[in-house]
C-alpha cells in the first residue's frame, strides 16, 4: 500500500496531499466566516444528536477527505458557536488571533512534544525564552519559573499543590511527594473569596485536602474579596488550631472581572507566613495594556501566578502558563524517568520541561504566542484590551439608562452582568423571564450570551472579548431583551416546573 499522501515526508505525493488537505479545511473556515451572519444556527440538542449519531467514526475502507469535510462541515461547522462572530458574547472564550491560526499549522505539523529535550529542542529552548519574558513582565524577574499549562486549571491546581507541598516542608518538615499526606492534613485551610473559580475547591479535592478544606471569604459590593473578613477570619482558624496554607486571590473574576486587592493580600500571607496564588487567568491580559496594567500592580508579590492566554491573549485553545516566584519551588514535583529526563541532562544544563511539568506530553503552544506577540506587539495588544474595555463600559452606561435592566455591578474588565427588571420582581418570577430571555435568544442564534446567579437572581451575561463588537449591536440586542422581557412577563403565568421542562428541552 501507498502510505505517502497519509503523511508528510519528501515525496511529492505527500506534500501535494498536505498541500490540498491544508487548502481544504482553510476553505471550509473561510466559508464559514463569509457566511457567518450570526453566531448560532440555533439548532436545538435533540436534533443536532439525531444528525452526530447517524455520523459513521470509521468506515472499513476510508473516504475522501473533502467527502469528510463536506459532511464536518454540515453538522459540525454550522452547529458550532462562531466565536469570531462580534456576537458571541458569552463566556471567556476568546475569538483566535489570526497569526495563532497560522502558527497551529506549524505547531501540529512538526509536533514537538515539549515534555524532554530531545523530542523538542528549539521549541523547548522558545517556551523557556517565552517563560523568561513573562517572568520578566509579571514582575518576577531572573529567580521566577514557570511552564507551559493547558489553561486556568491546570495553573490553579499547580499553585494549590505547591502551596501545600511547601507548607508541609517548611512546617511540617514533610514531604508529601514522598510520604504522602500528613498527619496534619485534615487541618489544612484555603482560603478564597466567594467568587473565586471552582477549581480552587476542585483542587482541593483533587489534592485530597477535600472540598471543606477551603473557606470562602465575602466580597465587598464590588465582588472584590472583603480583607478585613479575611484576617479574621486566618485568625479565627488559627485559635480554632486549624493551619491556614494558602490564600488564593482573583485577578479577574470569572463573572464581573473584578480584582481583588493585591497589595493587601500579599502583606496578610506574608504576615501570616502564607502561600498566595494570584488567579489571573483573565486579568494576566492588562499586563499587555499601558493604561489598565495598574490594575496588576505588585502582582509579582505573589508566590505563584496562573495566566491563560486563551482569554485575553486571543489565542486558539489551548494555552496557559503557571509562573512561581521562586524557581527552586518546583522540586516539589520534580521527578526523573530514565528514558525521558535522566539526572545526567539536568547536571549538563539540558533542560526537560516534564521536570516542572504535571503533564508529559505537552504541546507547543508557546509558538502560537510568540507568533502572535512578534506580529501585534505590544501596541495594538494594548488597543485590543482597551477596546473591549470601552465597549464594556459604554454597554454598562446603555444598561443603566434602562429602566427594565438592573446592572449586577460596574465592569472592571470587559464582562457585563445585568438583569431584566420585571414588575413583578420576586425571585422565582425573575428568575424565571431571565433564564428564558436567555433561552429565547440563543434559540434565535442572533447572540450568544451567558447566565449565571447573583445573590440568587439569575442575571444576563456578556463577555465582551471581541474588538470588533459594534454598540449599536449592543444596543439592538438590550432593546430586544427589554421587548422579550415585558413580552414573557404578560404571557407569564408559568410555573417554575412549566420553566425547568422548558429548560430541560434546551440543554439536553
Ligand atoms: C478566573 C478563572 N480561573 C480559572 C479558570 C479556568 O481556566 P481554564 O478554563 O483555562 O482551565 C477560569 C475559566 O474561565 C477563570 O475564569
Amino acid at each position: 500500500m501507498n502510505f505517502q499522501p497519509y503523511f508528510l515526508s519528501d515525496s511529492a505525493v505527500s506534500i501535494v496531499a498536505y498541500k490540498e488537505a491544508i487548502d481544504t479545511a482553510k476553505n471550509a473556515i473561510s466559508q464559514l466566516c463569509e457566511q457567518s451572519t450570526q453566531p448560532f444556527s440555533g439548532i436545538n440538542s435533540d436534533q443536532l444528536i439525531a444528525a452526530i449519531e447517524n455520523l459513521d467514526p470509521c468506515p472499513e475502507s476510508g473516504i475522501l477527505l473533502r467527502n469528510s469535510l463536506n459532511t464536518i462541515n454540515d453538522i459540525i461547522l454550522n452547529n458550532s458557536v462562531l466565536v469570531h462572530h462580534p456576537l458571541c458574547i458569552a463566556h471567556l472564550h476568546c475569538p483566535p488571533l489570526i497569526p495563532a491560526l497560522a502558527a497551529e499549522v506549524l505547531i501540529s505539523a512538526t509536533n514537538q512534544s515539549m515534555d524532554s529535550w530531545d523530542q523538542s529542542p528549539a521549541a523547548t529552548l522558545l517556551e523557556e525564552h517565552l517563560i523568561k519574558w513573562l517572568c520578566q513582565v509579571f514582575g518576577y524577574g531572573k529567580s521566577g519559573d514557570g511552564v507551559f499549562t493547558s489553561g486556568g486549571t491546570q495553573s490553579n491546581f499547580m499553585g494549590l499543590l505547591l502551596a501545600r507541598d511547601s507548607f508541609a516542608d517548611q512546617h511540617l518538615n514533610w514531604s508529601i511527594q514522598t510520604q504522602g499526606l500528613p498527619p496534619e492534613f485534615t487541618r489544612f485551610r484555603i482560603l478564597t473569596s466567594e467568587v473565586s473559580h471552582f477549581t480552587v475547591t476542585q483542587s482541593a479535592s483533587l489534592l485530597g485536602l477535600g472540598a471543606n478544606a477551603v473557606v470562602s471569604i465575602p466580597t465587598d459590593d464590588n465582588f472584590c474579596l472583603d480583607i478585613n473578613r479575611l484576617e479574621a477570619k486566618i485568625a479565627e482558624l488559627k485559635a480554632d488550631n486549624l493551619l491556614p496554607i494558602a490564600i488564593i486571590g482573583t485577578v479577574g473574576t470569572t463573572d464581573f472581572g473584578s480584582i481583588d486587592p493585591i497589595t493587601k493580600l500579599a502583606e496578610i500571607a506574608r504576615k501570616n507566613d502564607i502561600w498566595l496564588h494570584l488567579d489571573a487567568a483573565y486579568g494576566g491580559g492588562l499586563i499587555l495594556s499601558k493604561k489598565h496594567k495598574h490594575l496588576l500592580n505588585q502582582i509579582w508579590l505573589a508566590d505563584s501566578i496562573t495566566v491563560d492566554f486563551h482569554k485575553m491573549f486571543y489565542q486558539p485553545i489551548s494555552c496557559g502558563a503557571f509562573l512561581i516566584k521562586k524557581a527552586e519551588n518546583f522540586r516539589f514535583i520534580k521527578l526523573h524517568a530514565d528514558y525521558l529526563n535522566p539526572e545526567t541532562n539536568q547536571e549538563i544544563g539540558i533542560p526537560d520541561l516534564v521536570t516542572k511539568s504535571i503533564q508529559t506530553t505537552k504541546r507547543f503552544d508557546a509558538l502560537k504566542l510568540f507568533i502572535s506577540l512578534q506580529t501585534l506587539g505590544k501596541s495594538t495588544f494594548g488597543e485590543i484590551i482597551d477596546t473591549t474595555i470601552n465597549i464594556a463600559r459604554e454597554t454598562a452606561e446603555i444598561i443603566d439608562n434602562y429602566p427594565q435592566l438592573k446592572l449586577a455591578t460596574k465592569p472592571t474588565i470587559n464582562t457585563v452582568v445585568f438583569r431584566y427588571l420585571p414588575k413583578k420582581d420576586n425571585l422565582e418570577n425573575a428568575n424565571y423571564i431571565n433564564n428564558k430571555i436567555r433561552y429565547q435568544l440563543i434559540q434565535s442564534g442572533i447572540v450568544v450570551l451567558a447566565q449565571t446567579k447573583v445573590k440568587d437572581f439569575t442575571h444576563l451575561k456578556f463577555t465582551l472579548l471581541n474588538p470588533q463588537t459594534q454598540i449599536t449591536d449592543i444596543k439592538k440586542i438590550l432593546t430586544q431583551i427589554c421587548v422579550m422581557g415585558e413580552e414573557i412577563e404578560q404571557q407569564s403565568k408559568h410555573s417554575s416546573s412549566e420553566l425547568s421542562s422548558e429548560t430541560y428541552a434546551y440543554t439536553k
